[in-house]
């Protein structure tokens, strides 16, 4: 029986993969230090690391590259991309960056002040850390119902208000540099934020006169969500879903490498002339000049075509449908995962599948690596490698959720390799408690989770 929509694309170049034999993977894995992000791609057989960079562009993305125009100021792709921005997300200004760190970079290094807090619902990796380079402080403000991965929310991206307001009483107004939302958020399992709860917080921000900056990296996929979850939208085409969304910020930051279907590209957007030119200012020290930030012509090009591309409904219904697809293969034999399934990727729940671990012996990088060695699927650790230590204790942090995320690159792999992945971890599941854990070795300071090394534990 068929599951779900069919792919609204046919396949016209394909890339040939190995699968390397059982003795190679073990090797492969063990001289990676058991750290998916230090295998190389070509020992992999399904890459599901991440979504970011990995989409399958389509014919008229391509057709675009080749008009790229490769001056350095003021190239024709820079104003295409500037046009697709002001249609499909309604802002006046945008500085384009070279990747979305870029964008978080020159936003918030400007945004922060030294002893400043940021409230995000939920913290990610580069953004935490581009919030703490000007001496700022992530704090979490999402919904408690995100941090547990068996509650079924509809919006589990959701802002908790009471928890801004508390941050508020107890930091005070001038200590809040501007409040963050992410749509779509990822390391809470790929959950969108309700329009009802963006809507509410800009009426809350008014009040305090705080700005709100969205992570827009995913907001085309929340969108989706919106669509299908949130009554009144049922039938409103998603631009005008995306634009009342992005009509209740002050700004947004947008790695382009996700919803935007492409390789490379970032961006930042604003209605305020003040941030614009602040970080217009800053994107020559770093990026580029205002009319490349770091991407050729033609990677503008591209994101330009992609954004647009990315918004259509009937590719965002395939999309969500096969993310979940492979959740449901896993949920219907009691796989552990992340509830309910999000945008872009499958969650495993690492504590619950790997119980004899403690969190010490790290069950989220454990499985990620069991998985290759069973299949070469390369999947990601989500937990507290990613959450890395205090900045003020050392201390280890352990955050609720210890996952293994299992990434769906856009338009790239078919159900059949959906079907394989499902196979390979109900396997490993049947077999759990044969799994040793692993010690870490080496641990790098900033964004740990890229180049750590680990050596596997006895049982
Ligand atoms: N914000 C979010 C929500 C992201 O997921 C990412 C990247 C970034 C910002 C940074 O963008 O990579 O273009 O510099 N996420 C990738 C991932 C790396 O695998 O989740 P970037």
């Amino acid at each position: 029986m068929m599951n779900g929509p069919v792919e609204p694309f046919k396949i016209k170049m394909v890339e040939h993969v190995g699968m390397p034999d059982e003795k190679r993977r073990k090797e492969a894995i063990k001289e990676a230090g058991y750290n998916t992000f230090l295998l190389k791609s070509e020992d992999v057989f399904i890459d599901l690391l991440t979504d970011s960079g990995t989409s399958a562009m389509s014919d008229y993305q391509w057709s675009g590259m080749l008009l790229g125009d490769e001056a350095y100021a003021g190239a024709r792709n820079f104003y295409n991309l500037e046009k697709a921005i002001q249609d499909i997300l309604g802002y006046k200004y945008i500085v384009p960056t070279h990747q979305g760190r870029g964008a978080e970079h020159l936003m918030y290094s400007h945004l922060v002040k030294p002893g400043q807090i940021v409230p995000r619902n939920m913290y990610f990796t580069t953004s935490k850390l581009h919030v703490e380079l000007p001496g700022g402080k992530m704090v979490d403000m999402i919904i408690d119902e995100a941090h547990d991965p068996e509650n079924e929310h509809p919006f589990k991206g959701n802002v908790d208000l009471k928890k801004l307001q508390k941050y508020i009483d107890d930091y005070g107004l001038d200590k809040i540099a501007f409040v963050s939302v992410e749509q779509d958020v990822n390391m809470a399992g790929g959950q969108p934020v309700s329009m009802e709860n963006l809507r509410k917080l800009r009426e809350f921000c008014n009040d305090y006169k705080l700005k709100i900056i969205y992570d827009a990296t995913r907001s085309s996929e929340n969108a989706y969500f919106i669509r299908e979850r949130e009554k009144g939208y049922e039938n409103t085409p998603i631009i005008e879903i995306l634009r009342e969304m992005m009509g209740y910020s002050d700004g947004c930051i947008y790695s382009a490498k996700k919803d935007c279907l492409v390789n490379i590209g970032g961006f930042l957007a604003t209605n305020d002339k003040d941030i614009f030119e602040a970080t217009r200012n800053m994107v020559v020290v770093y990026e580029g000049l205002h009319t490349y930030g770091g991407m050729a012509g033609r990677d503008m090009e591209a994101v330009a075509r992609g954004l647009r591309e990315g918004t259509k409904y009937e590719y965002l219904k395939y999309r969500i449908h096969q993310v979940r697809y492979l959740g449901d293969m896993l949920r219907e034999v009691n796989v552990p995962i992340v509830k309910p399934i999000g945008g872009h990727a499958v969650f495993l729940d690492a504590v619950k599948f790997l119980p004899h671990l403690e969190r010490e012996q790290w069950p989220a990088q454990t499985l990620a690596a069991a998985i290759y060695e069973d299949s070469a699927v390369r999947s990601m650790e989500r937990g507290a490698i990613s959450k890395g230590r205090d900045k003020e204790t050392g201390e280890n942090l352990f955050p609720a959720l210890e996952l293994v995320r299992l990434t769906i690159p856009r338009r790239v792999y078919t159900n059949s390799h959906m079907e394989y992945t499902a196979e390979s971890i109900i396997r490993l599941y049947e077999k759990r408690n044969t799994i040793p854990g692993l010690k870490m070795i080496y641990e790098p300071e900033y964004l740990r989770f890229f180049q750590a090394r680990f050596e596997k534990l006895s049982l």
